[in-house]
């Protein structure tokens, strides 16, 4: 059996990440390849419930490194329960937000923790998608789209346009840190031409695509 594909979406809150990670898994099944979607923080049972607890409620009931411990254990439930397991089965897995959201969000919101964040992803991950899709985007324009949709998980839009424009930063500079996997695409256009972009990035990973 061929191992699969490890596609992961990045980018600030609003930037279009689900609604491309679905049209994406969307064109795949269409086409025929077997896909997985899944997002993080969740994506297994487990990975969900923890979700609850980092999204919702008071986020003050956490010290930062508490934080960073608890999107750590999600991502090791969803990795040994969604990921690992559909890999192997020669799936493509796409995953709305991985590692690099921690890297940003609790290594740099809350002070500078990057270095616990990349020590913890050495002992409990050891994992990097083969390919990020970084939709990078204007972050008030984001923070916009995203107020829009009025739910109850508002943890780090509620911080304001101020950090959203430090994490669009971060994460172009993630892009230059790891530039074999990461690809950035212009965010900031229709559905459908952001789409098209996803689908021409990947084509190197999956030569039957019809991009
Ligand atoms: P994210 O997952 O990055 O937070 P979403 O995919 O949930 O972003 O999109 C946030 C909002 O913006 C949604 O209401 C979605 O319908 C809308 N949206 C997504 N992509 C675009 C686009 N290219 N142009 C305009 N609106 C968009
Ligand atoms: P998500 O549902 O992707 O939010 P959005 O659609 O608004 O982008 O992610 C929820 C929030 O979780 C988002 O504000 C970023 C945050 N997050 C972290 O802080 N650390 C992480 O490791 C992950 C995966 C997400």
């Amino acid at each position: 059996m061929t191992a699969g594909v490890f596609v992961s979406f990045e980018g600030i809150d609003g930037s279009g990440k689900s609604t491309q990670a679905r049209r994406l898994a969307a064109a795949l099944d269409k086409q025929g390849f077997s896909t997985v979607l899944t997002r993080e923080p969740g994506g297994s049972p487990g990975a969900e419930e923890i979700r609850s607890l980092v999204l919702q409620g008071d986020p003050d009931r956490w010290s930062a490194e508490t934080e960073l411990l608890l999107f750590t254990a999600a991502r090791r439930d969803h990795l040994e329960r969604t990921i690992r397991p559909a890999l192997a089965a020669g799936q493509i897995v796409i995953c709305d937000r991985f590692a690099d959201s921690t890297r940003m969000y609790q290594g740099l919101s809350r002070g500078d923790l990057r270095r616990h964040v990349d020590q913890l992803h050495t002992l409990m991950i050891g994992t990097e998608p083969d390919v990020t899709l970084l939709i990078d985007m204007d972050p008030e324009a984001g923070l916009r789209r995203a107020k829009s949709r009025q739910t109850a998980e508002e943890r780090f839009e509620n911080f304001g346009v101020e950090l959203q424009q430090r994490m669009r930063s971060g994460f172009l500079e993630l892009a230059q840190e790891f530039p074999d996997r990461f690809r950035v695409i212009d965010g900031n256009r229709s559905e459908p031409d952001v789409a098209r972009d996803v689908r021409q990035a990947l084509s190197p990973y999956l030569p039957e695509l019809d991009a």
